[in-house]
């Protein structure tokens, strides 16, 4: 056994760029057959799937704002018509609006919350009832140290980050008896579009307080998120795995 994932479906949510993308690309590197969704950067999706295609794997891009529940029902109907079944959900699609919470406006606490929250509730709900029917899944929560540990500035992102942690566990215990696992990789700091608005004395100080002593790239994400996906994790649900180069340590 290997962390081979031929034959199997899967969606990655915010697959666009990023930490997804990587996501969808080792997916389907290892066999899998992707969805990739996104919001609003079509051109980049495609690419996305012209890469996956040309290493020889199967993909296709499917808009769809995920924070909706029509949106996110379409796109896991869009799985179960284009690949016949869905193994892997991945709920990657994530965005950030910080400011302290004494200029935060109210609507940036929904949007970060309808983003990085609703939109595991809503691609979860779509996916449960097919994986629950052939009593097997894959659920794969994207959420955050930052969920773990809280970072001034983000009460919007730590609340939704910590909420998806609850979620997972909660989840977990509902579908275990189905043979699905609901398991959260919380990554520490990653260059991508996300973190490139942190100042060069930001990264620095992130860099310091990280035991390994620096940034974590995408494809390292991507790993510990295809490992859960596999059949060698059968075993893991409910935790959250760190993948953050020590920094919090929980
Ligand atoms: N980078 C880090 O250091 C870090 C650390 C911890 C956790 N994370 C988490 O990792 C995940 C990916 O982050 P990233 O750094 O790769 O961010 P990113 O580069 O900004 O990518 C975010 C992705 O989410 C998509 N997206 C946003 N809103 C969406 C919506 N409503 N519906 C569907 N797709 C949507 C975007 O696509 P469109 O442009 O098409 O909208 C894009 O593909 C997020 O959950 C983030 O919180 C990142």
């Amino acid at each position: 056994m290997d962390m081979q994932l031929t034959g199997k479906s899967a969606i990655v949510t915010g697959a666009s760029r990023g930490i997804g993308r990587c996501i969808a690309i080792d997916l389907a590197a290892r066999g899998a057959s992707v969805i990739v969704n996104y919001n609003s950067s079509e051109a980049a999706a495609q690419d996305v799937v012209n890469a996956i295609c040309a290493a020889g794997g199967q993909a296709s891009a499917v808009r769809g704002d995920v924070s909706k529940m029509d949106d996110a029902s379409a796109v896991v109907k869009a799985a179960i018509d284009t690949y016949g079944k869905l193994d892997i959900l991945v709920n990657n699609a994530g965005t950030t609006r910080d400011t302290l919470l004494m200029t935060m406006k109210e609507e940036d606490w929904d949007h970060v919350i309808a983003t990085d929250l609703k939109s595991v509730f809503t691609c979860s709900k779509a996916a449960i009832r097919p994986m629950i029917r052939q009593r097997s899944g894959r659920i794969i929560n994207i959420t955050s140290v930052v969920g773990l540990a809280g970072q001034a500035g983000q009460s919007n992102y730590a609340a939704a980050k910590a909420g998806i942690i609850g979620f997972t566990k909660s989840l977990a215990r509902e579908v275990g008896s189905r043979s699905i696992t609901v398991n959260a990789v919380a990554p520490g700091f990653i260059p991508t579009a996300l973190t490139d608005v942190l100042t060069a004395e930001q990264k620095e100080s992130a860099t310091k307080m990280t035991p390994l002593g620096r940034f974590g790239k995408p494809e390292e994400i991507a790993y510990a998120v295809s490992f859960l996906a596999s059949d060698l994790a059968a075993f893991i649900t409910g935790v959250v795995l760190s993948v953050d180069g020590g920094l919090v340590m929980h």
